[in-house]
């Protein structure tokens, strides 16, 4: 088997990279190790950014989205019991929000890869990479009770955190930078509908909270719990207890509640690997970087990756020149470094760290308060929040 590009992970990374590169008229194989029913119903991140709906829709995945996505001009922040709205379509010139489930826009591109003849293999397991400093690296996998060999001309390592590619770099080659964070974040999925329109990020003495949605009758919330937090602790009434308590408001709002159908604990991590780039390997997405969902960036820095590197693809393919393939490594970090710093930012003016400091969340509510006064520092969160315009460093071919 040969393609021009072989694709580890059938995540958005992945998945997006293959179609970009399709329009581009140069051929992938993907290679996904989970089942497509299980990619499609793995519910994660929700919210797009502005330049990611564009993207989506010019490359002909707009359909469902503009029907479906709900489009958000801001979001509110409450403290001390009151809410404050940072307006992004004042403070960016317009710019948006959309609320998308991760796992539609995946359906979506499934959905269109096959739809144009692309080749996407589920349920691959053992995948090795080799020759990864030669100009014909080699993918080998087991598939359908075979054992298969795909050679390209580069490999897309798209496997997110917990994949295989990274580790086919040699030691002494990627550095590593991280945070870890003394809580997780529980997630609930409820049939009820929105208790507001836009997002509510509330920092309380309790811990942090989040009200988010999917759909008008589809809610999605978040708590801060410890970090080895254990969900049969949570049974569904001290979700909304603990819920109620964390959004009480002065204003006027009512927590909407609903048959739970759905539930997590997702830790809380910042993480980078540098470079992005070994020989003819290429990582992209949650194989080279992480950030807390404070910040709702993970899946937009994923695609502002495979962006960059489909347009370093189609110049080394076209012209033979492998110029914006040298520079994607740093020209993808200097966004993943603004998005790390903007999401550890937002996680440390939202969460309760320690219950013993009581200095912190005296700075927390200065820093909020600041924000959400401050025409300048409101517009830090809105312009880093709708999404910082794609930086193409020369690449605009
Ligand atoms: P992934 O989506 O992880 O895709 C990688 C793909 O590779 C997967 O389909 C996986 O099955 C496959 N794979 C792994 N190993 C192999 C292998 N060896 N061989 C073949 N295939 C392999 N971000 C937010 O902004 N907001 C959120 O609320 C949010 N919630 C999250 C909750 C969880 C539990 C997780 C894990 C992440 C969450 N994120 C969130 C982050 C966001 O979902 C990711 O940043 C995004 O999925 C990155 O896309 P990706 O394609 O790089 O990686
Ligand atoms: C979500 O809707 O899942 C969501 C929204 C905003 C975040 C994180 C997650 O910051």
């Amino acid at each position: 088997m040969r393609t021009k590009v072989g694709i580890v992970g059938g995540g958005p990374a992945g998945l997006l990279l293959s179609h970009l590169l399709h329009l581009e008229g140069i051929d992938s194989v993907v290679l996904e190790d989970r089942s497509r029913e299980y990619v499609e119903h793995r519910i994660r991140a929700g919210v797009l950014e502005h330049g990611t709906v564009e993207l989506l829709t010019e490359t002909g995945l707009g359909d469902r989205l503009q029907r479906e996505g709900l489009v958000h001009q801001g979001v509110e922040l409450r403290f001390l019991g009151v809410g404050h709205r940072i307006d992004f379509a004042d403070l960016t010139g317009g710019r948006s929000i959309t609320i998308y489930g991760q796992q539609e826009v995946v359906k979506d591109l499934i959905a269109k890869r096959l739809d144009d003849g692309g080749d996407i293999r589920f349920e691959v397991s053992d995948v090795r990479l080799d020759g990864l400093t030669s100009d014909r690296p080699t993918i080998a996998f087991a598939h359908d009770g075979a054992e298969e060999t795909l050679e390209c001309d580069v490999v897309a390592g798209c496997d997110g955190f917990h994949g295989v590619t990274r580790h086919a770099i040699p030691e002494g080659v990627l550095t590593e930078y991280d945070r870890t964070y003394p809580f997780a974040w529980l997630g609930i999925l409820a049939e009820a509908p929105p208790s507001s329109e836009e997002l509510i990020y509330t920092n309380h003495e309790r811990g942090f909270s989040l009200c988010s949605l999917r759909s008008p009758t589809l809610s999605r919330l978040y708590l801060q719990v410890p970090p080895d937090e254990r969900l049969e602790n949570w049974p569904d009434e001290r979700i909304w207890e603990e819920l109620r308590r964390r959004t009480a408001t002065t204003g006027d709002f009512t927590l909407n509640e609903g048959p739970v159908v759905e539930r997590l604990i997702a830790p809380l991590r910042s993480w980078v690997a540098e470079p992005m780039q070994y020989g003819r390997l290429f990582l992209a997405g949650d194989a080279a970087h992480i950030v807390p969902a404070t910040g709702a960036k993970g899946l937009n820095l994923a695609v502002a990756d495979v962006r960059r590197l489909a347009r370093g693809l189609v110049r080394l393919f076209e012209r033979g020149e492998t110029d914006l393939l040298e520079g994607y490594s740093d020209g993808c970090l200097r966004r993943v470094w603004r998005v790390q710093q903007f999401s550890w930012w937002m996680t440390s003016m939202l969460h309760r760290f320690d219950p013993a400091d009581r200095y912190g969340p005296r700075l927390q509510i200065s820093e909020l308060e600041y924000v959400t006064s401050s025409r300048a520092a409101a517009t830090t969160l809105a312009e880093n929040y709708v999404g910082l315009p794609f930086d193409d460093g020369g690449s605009s071919s």
